[in-house]
């Protein structure tokens, strides 16, 4: 039998996040109700963070209401804090992430805290999240290169993704931010991080800024991840990471994939639909 990879979409949120034309709720809905055809079972469609630090997420409420919610998708946040944790309930996202990083740079640009910080602050949204079964995703950024900070040692990243899988995070996504890895920097961060954390509750989040992404999804492969995150159209960029480009585009993994052999369970022809939507957003490339 094929093995299964699944493809976790986040062009609604990591995709759209740094574009610099305001994107409507209506836009975003339409997008993400396209999406819901296409046969993922996880999507990101929201982030509850600082508007003033994010414009482009500020319609998040109105985008997670909005949304024709298909049954057997788990359609997902972000949530910073506490109170995003509390507007996301409030909004009905089935599932939550917490984002950290592997360089203090980037978290201290990203989330205004360190580390060591961060941790702190999501122990409580962890704990609250367990008392009602809600799922939290864990992301750890700069998982080879920090545009701050330089390389990224593996064992650092090998320690933040086990504080967040301790501290009850099911999955933990490996983001290369900018784009930097290579195939072996990546292999070497995936076998230290490998002994932490079982490779079944791994993802992978590449960028393709250096156009490697998917020689980064084959040597994350090779060593049994079979969950990456991918962006409709190939949306994104973090507005925190300069030279944060664009996520590898769904449509082009979910092809790269089937020629390896390997199922999605997505259905192309909405794909197809889906790229077109979400390049039709962005007439002018965001340079991040
Ligand atoms: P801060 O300035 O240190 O926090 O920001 P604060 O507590 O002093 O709050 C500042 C203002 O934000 C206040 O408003 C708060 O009320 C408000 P003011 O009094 O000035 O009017 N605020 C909020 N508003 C809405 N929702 C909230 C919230 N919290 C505070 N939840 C903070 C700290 C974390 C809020 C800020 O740094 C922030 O929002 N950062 C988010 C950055 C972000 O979204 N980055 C992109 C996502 S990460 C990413 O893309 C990487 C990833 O894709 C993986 C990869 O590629 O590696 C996941
Ligand atoms: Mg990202």
């Amino acid at each position: 039998m094929k093995d299964r990879v699944e493809l976790f979409e986040v062009g609604p949120r990591d995709g759209l996040q740094n574009e610099k034309r305001e994107i409507s709720v209506a836009e975003k809905v339409a997008l993400v109700d396209c999406l819901s055809r296409a046969g993922f079972s996880r999507i990101e469609v929201a982030s509850f963070v600082s508007p003033k630090w994010v414009p482009q997420m500020a319609g998040s409420t109105e985008v997670l209401q909005g949304i024709t919610k298909a049954s057997g998708v788990r359609y997902a946040a972000l949530t910073p804090n506490m109170r995003g944790y509390e507007d996301a309930l409030a909004s009905r996202a089935d599932e939550i992430a917490v984002f950290a990083s592997a360089s203090e740079g980037f978290s201290k640009a990203n989330i205004n805290a360190s580390i060591a910080e961060s941790i702190e602050r999501f122990a409580p949204i962890l704990e609250a999240a367990r008392h009602i079964d809600l799922p939290v995703r864990g992301y750890v950024s700069c998982v080879t290169d920090c545009p701050y900070d330089g390389p990224t040692a593996p064992e650092m990243v090998a320690e933040v993704a086990d504080r967040l899988f301790s501290m009850g995070c099911y999955e933990i996504s490996l983001g290369d931010t900018i784009g930097k890895a290579t195939p072996d920097s990546t292999a070497r961060m995936l076998i230290a991080v490998k002994d932490a954390v079982p490779v079944t509750r791994l993802a992978g989040h590449f960028h393709d800024t250096g156009g490697r992404a998917m020689a980064n999804i084959d040597a994350a492969l090779a060593l049994g991840i079979r969950v990456f995150d991918t962006s409709v159209g190939g949306l994104g960029g973090c507005p925190f990471a300069p030279g944060a480009a664009g996520n590898v585009a769904t449509e082009a993994v979910h092809d790269h994939l089937t020629r390896l052999g390997y199922v999605t369970g997505l259905d192309r022809s909405v794909l197809t639909e889906a790229a077109a939507m979400a390049q039709a957003l962005r007439p002018v490339t965001a340079d991040a």
